[in-house]
């Protein structure tokens, strides 16, 4: 089981960390027989299971759901899990009683928190109360609605400044590690540089301490828009769907089930039966 400092060396010694999202059991316990170094319970599975258009749908509730279920398909591997939309603002107290909620019932080795500016404190708080934070920057899924949309981040010369601040505060208030969604590779490089917290990216280029995407992409798992930063690995979707569509063929067909999967009743208890 890897944990903070072991995170941290693994940035220091320069080797890439692989982080993957996963939201129930069998992807967890894939996820970490595949080798994943960190497994992300995202928020977007609001989009990617549950189906919604964005991820503010998504409640505490789901969650601690799909954390749990996730925690027992990966119990050797650090397990990260996403704050929701609404659950970490306006009221401290409110916030931590939601965070230690969710900490204990998932048993996450971190939670994950979008935003600066406000959220800092929200970091220094659960930091100081013992619960890990990861931090996530650039583009904040959860904001959308105001960002106008999945934008790209940083691109000007104030934006990519304000980020880098904001990065380093973000360390400062005791993140653990930090993601980048969605900036350009230059500003990317430059965070990474400019942290000792290890950086993992998505969207961001190369140049970060590792990479995170979300498992059903990764996989080509459920039709969803890909995309322009993820590579898919497999077609999962399209396996599942010619699986299922031969399944249903024999059925039709009758060649399912064949003698091989009935139970058989011996001679004479069938005499029996029909006298
Ligand atoms: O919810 C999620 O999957 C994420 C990653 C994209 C970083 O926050
Ligand atoms: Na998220």
């Amino acid at each position: 089981m890897k944990n903070t400092a072991s995170l941290m060396k693994m940035k220091t010694q320069g080797e890439k960390i692989a982080m993957l999202t996963a939201y129930d059991y069998p992807s967890a316990k894939l996820a970490e027989e595949a080798g994943v170094d960190v497994i992300l319970v995202g928020d977007s599975l609001g989009m990617v299971v549950l189906g919604y258009d964005s991820t503010v749908n998504v409640t505490i509730e789901d969650m601690v759901h799909h954390g749990k279920a996730a925690r027992r398909g990966a119990k050797n591997t650090f397990l990260v899990v996403d704050m929701p939309f609404g659950s970490f603002h306006g009221n401290l107290d409110r916030t931590l009683q939601n965070a230690i909620r969710i900490f204990q019932e998932t048993g996450a080795e971190a939670m994950k928190l979008e935003g600066a500016d406000e959220v800092l404190d929200v970091i220094r708080l659960l930091t100081r109360t013992g619960i890990p934070v990861v931090g996530h920057l650039g583009l904040l899924p959860q904001t959308a609605g105001v960002l106008g949309g999945f934008k790209v981040q940083g691109k000007t010369a104030d934006a990519a400044q304000k980020l880098i601040e904001d990065a380093i505060a973000t360390q400062a208030a005791g993140a653990c590690m930090l993601v980048l969604e969605c900036i350009p590779y230059q500003l990317a490089r430059e965070v990474t540089a400019a942290v000792s917290i290890p950086v993992i990216g998505i969207g961001a280029g190369s140049e970060t301490d590792g990479q995170v995407l979300v498992y059903h992409d990764t996989l080509k798992y459920g039709s969803h828009h890909l995309p322009k930063f993820v590579r898919s690995y497999a077609e999962t979707g399209e396996d599942m769907r010619s699986g299922i569509a031969a399944y249903v063929t024999e059925v039709k067909s009758g060649a399912f089930p064949a003698e091989e999967h009935r139970f058989t009743m011996k001679e004479e208890e069938l005499e029996q039966l029909y006298g």
